[in-house]
């Protein structure tokens, strides 16, 4: 299995209180899946994103990525989180070249691999820009090329849309998607929204509050191409839905 969790548990101390973030949380991960982690507020989507990708290490159990135990972000993989993280003093095309030098790409390629993902995210012409002078869905496109530029094997992201207005957010959903497919990535994509979950992912790990553990893992029974409007859609939803209202302490073996 190339992303393997097995019975992770994350505690934090909260006022004298022991808090768990993730009570023996196990899940695999095949290369080139979109997995979608879904759940409310506090449930450890972001803890459990943070542990795959090296930022958090857990308490006990483990997490492996290619057999290898996790013990620091890797340059190999890219996270990108809701505020864009991009350097406001850098504009569009030396913003999208910052991790080339990190992974050892020489200097005079630099300028030709960034253009190419800026046209990948809808941005060709916006290089000279500075990250203020653009909206909100555009600084999340840089960050997205900026990720892609460095060819990463796994693009972990945290409610990378979250800020962004319905209509930009689904059109970033489809880039994402068909970038996906054609740059063959494993991605594990943290979201609250139902109908996110439902439009990208290959698998959904729904997951449930106090304390953080998954209820079930989803297949989706959906091809690559969907239409948010379809029957077979909402029919999917719906059931991701009821999922959610469904009451159990333990694990719900769950299939659409
Ligand atoms: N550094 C920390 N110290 C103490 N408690 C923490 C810390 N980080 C997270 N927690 C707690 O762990 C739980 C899970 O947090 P996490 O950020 O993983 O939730 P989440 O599912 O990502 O929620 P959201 O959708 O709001 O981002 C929360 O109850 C949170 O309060
Ligand atoms: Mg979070």
């Amino acid at each position: 299995m190339y992303i393997e969790v097995k019975d992770a548990c994350k505690r934090y101390k909260q006022e004298g209180r022991e808090f768990v973030a993730l009570d023996n949380v196990s899940l695999d991960i095949d290369k080139g899946e979109f997995i979608c982690l879904l759940g409310p507020s506090g449930c450890g989507k972001s803890t459990l994103l943070n542990a795959l990708a090296g930022f958090e290490k857990v308490n006990s159990g483990s997490v492996k990525i290619d057999g290898k135990e996790v013990t620091a972000p890797s340059i190999n993989n890219i996270t990108i989180f809701q505020n864009y993280g991009l350097l406001p003093w850098r504009n569009v095309l030396h913003n999208v070249e910052l991790g080339l030098a990190a992974k050892n790409v020489p200097r005079s390629q630099w300028e030709e691999i960034a253009k190419k993902y800026l046209g990948l995210v809808g941005l060709s012409g916006y290089e000279k820009r500075y990250p203020r002078q653009l909206s909100g869905g555009q600084q999340q496109r840089v960050s997205i090329a900026r990720g892609l530029a460095v060819d990463p094997d796994i693009i972990f992201m945290d409610e990378p849309f979250g800020a962004l207005d319905a209509i930009t957010r689904m059109k970033l959903q489809e880039d994402i998607l068909r970038i996906s497919r054609e740059e063959k990535k494993t991605i594990v994509f943290v979201t609250h929204d139902i109908e996110e979950a439902v439009y990208l992912a290959d698998r959904i790990v729904v997951m449930m509050a106090d304390p953080g553990r998954i209820k079930s893992v989803v297949k989706v029974p959906l091809g690559a191409h969907r239409d948010r409007t379809a029957e077979d859609f909402l029919y999917v939803r719906d059931k991701i839905f009821e999922l959610f209202n469904l009451k159990s302490e333990s694990y719900i073996e769950y299939y659409i």
